[in-house]
């Protein structure tokens, strides 16, 4: 959530804000601001809005921007106070001297309001981000050290904070700070940056140092001074990045989702390579440290996760259970981290993160982690917090999504899981030799039938386009696939703004059957397999209430055309692997009902693919 990039150096300082604030987009897009330095002078721009807004306004600025070297830019996602320009970071003080960015909440910010008010402070927006700007400038005025301000104010805030600050009377001095909110320095030559996440800055330097929590550091462009809360000189590690700069093309596609979409075979190439190598061997999964004894002691699997993530961790508690016999719970990291869990040494507890930056998963893990819990994380980014917190890791190689709906990222996190699930069957014994053979067949085959379905997508777009105009939609499923249904009906909604809802096939009869008439499109995913027979019975059940009628089935029966009104058709697969065939179809479907809709299929309204606040 909100993008922070800043930079102290001898190049011009605009651009670098706006391209670096491009790359972070994927974390909110309601507004954009930058402040800069301009002859010796604080000057802020900002805009409602896309960050076009803000590129297009400072095109009338060059002139009084061009020789800026040092600034600080955010992109927001509102949390407090609508997201208008007044409300758009960067944050003054009530001089206007001292400017901030921040990405985070702080949570007691109405008590220090209230205080900072009675003190005189003049707020002008409604953030509590600008509590922090006067908070700040309250203590620069008692010390006149920026460094020592920012270090003093923070100590007053609860919350998650990552901060950008500069000060009119020193400006070419960037401070930075961050509390349970991701924030890296990129250090290059007589220049570094500050960003909430890497391809801000990869493309200037591979060289990064992450802050961690309470750390505060002071950059000019000669040198980096990094302290503790304690304000204890600290020695800075640096790292090398293993990122390459990647231009974000679309590589043809009208959007990015429907190129990730496509992405979708080699994304599941991509993780089988180096994991399974051949069908007789054992899957190997060199980053997991769960030994046989460890297996043999676990009591119970916690799985934490959030959103699409939290659809994959349900298919991930199946497979577990089904292979390894092992009691699994999947909870929303939400719900996980504010109640009284049962977590001790025998539990494992598993998080699953496209971003690995998500806010809630990353307490609960915490939380697990202080409890004596073995923490393992499925996550696309090796290199993030959550990565960093682990005793296990399982990188799910995805790439890039830039598009806000998760497509390639969920495939490539059942992968994991189907990965996962084998190894651990395979360490315990627990599956036999046949059946772990066949699910591993099927799995290095699974690349062509998704191929053999982004290759039939017309089917699909004709589906779109009959029911794009429906206020409704209704997804069924039974046993594996219940998770594919709220998948489908999740993408629907965050992109098309359908009311989209799945359930549990046999649930229907238990209070959604009341809202079924011909209005309401419901969609079963009629799947080979144990529940084959009991959807069905459930599907017509839906027919006898006049809705309208659709099938995703990997089946030729004849009889599915009396009972539906349009047929998806996928290949046949072990029903045990059907939640990666069943997915694809409903992203497309949610992808050509948005853009027959002509809604901003990249970025929906009101959401943001790293969620880093709680
Ligand atoms: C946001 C994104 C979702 C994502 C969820 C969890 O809400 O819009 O697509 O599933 O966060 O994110 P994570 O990075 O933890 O998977």
């Amino acid at each position: 959530m909100c993008g922070i990039v800043g930079y102290i150096g001898s190049k011009s300082v605009v651009g670098i804000l706006t391209e670096g604030l491009r790359k972070l987009e994927y974390r909110g897009y309601d507004s954009s601001g930058i402040a800069i330095n301009a002859d010796n002078e604080i000057k802020i721009y900002k805009a409602e809005g896309k960050l076009q807004n803000l590129v297009d306004l400072l095109q009338g600025h060059v002139k009084e921007t061009q020789s800026a070297k040092a600034g600080i830019g955010h992109i927001r996602w509102a949390t407090h106070g609508a997201p208008t320009e007044v409300n758009a970071h960067p944050h003054t003080c009530s001089c206007g001297k001292l400017v901030i960015v921040h990405n985070g909440i702080i949570e007691n910010f109405k008590e220090l309001k209230e205080d900072l008010i009675k003190q005189g402070c003049v707020f002008r927006s409604q953030t509590d981000t600008e509590t922090v700007a006067h908070l700040i400038a309250q203590e620069y005025n008692k010390t006149k050290d920026l460094t020592q301000a920012v270090r003093l104010a923070t100590k007053k805030i609860q919350g998650a904070y990552a901060l950008g600050v500069m000060h009119q009377d020193f400006p070419n001095v960037l401070v930075a700070t961050k509390r349970n909110a991701p924030l890296l320095i990129g250090v290059g030559e007589g220049e570094f940056f500050i960003a909430s996440d890497v391809p801000a800055i990869i493309e200037h330097t591979k060289k990064a140092l992450y802050l961690n929590d309470d750390e505060i550091i002071t950059l000019t462009n000669e040198k980096m001074t990094l302290i503790d809360g304690d304000n204890k000189e600290l020695n800075p590690k640096i790292e090398i990045l293993p990122w390459e700069p990647v231009a974000l093309s679309k590589m043809g596609f009208k959007h990015f989702m429907l190129k990730e979409i496509h992405e979708q075979p080699d994304v599941i190439r991509n993780i089988l390579s180096g994991k399974l190598y051949n069908t007789d061997e054992p899957i190997s999964l060199k980053e997991v440290q769960l030994t046989k004894e460890t297996l043999k002691n676990l009591n119970r699997i916690q799985i934490i996760a959030c959103g699409t993530s939290m659809h994959a961790a349900m298919v991930g508690k199946y497979l577990i259970e089904d292979f390894c016999g092992i009691a699994v719970d999947v909870e929303a990291s939400s719900e996980y981290i504010y109640r009284k869990t049962v977590t001790d040494k025998n539990t494992l507890v598993i998080g699953v993160s496209q971003s690995g930056e998500t806010a809630d998963t990353i307490t609960a893990i915490k939380q697990s982690k202080a409890k004596g819990s073995h923490v393992l994380i499925i996550t696309n980014r090796p290199d993030s917090t959550m990565a960093r917190e682990a005793d296990s890791l399982v990188p799910i190689n995805a790439g890039i999504e830039v598009s806000v709906a998760a497509t390639k990222s969920y495939i490539a996190q059942l992968i994991s899981f189907y990965l996962l699930a084998l190894y651990m069957a395979e360490v315990k014994g627990s599956l036999d030799n046949a059946t772990l053979t066949e699910i591993k067949k099927e799995l290095v085959v699974l690349p062509q039938k998704v191929e053999m379905i982004l290759a039939h997508k017309e089917q699909i777009q004709k589906c779109a386009k009959i029911f794009s105009t429906t206020k409704d939609f209704i997804y069924i499923a039974r046993g594996i696939n219940f998770a594919t249904a709220l998948e489908g009906a999740l993408k629907l909604k965050e992109i098309s703004y359908i009311n989209a809802t799945g359930y549990p096939a046999g649930e229907l009869k238990h209070g959604p059957i009341a809202m079924l008439d011909e209005t309401m499109p419901v969609l079963s995913i009629l799947m080979h397999g144990k529940v084959y027979e009991k959807i069905l019975s459930n599907a017509e059940e839906a027919k006898a209430r006049n809705a309208k009628m659709i099938a995703l089935t990997n089946s030729d029966d004849k009889k599915l055309e009396e009972l539906f009104d349009f047929i998806i058709k996928v290949p046949e697969v072990n029903e045990i692997l059907s939640p990666v065939i069943a997915m694809i179809p409903l992203q497309l479907l949610a992808y050509y009902i948005a853009e027959f809709l002509g809604k901003d299929v990249d970025q929906p309204r009101n959401l943001a693919k790293s969620v880093t606040v709680e």
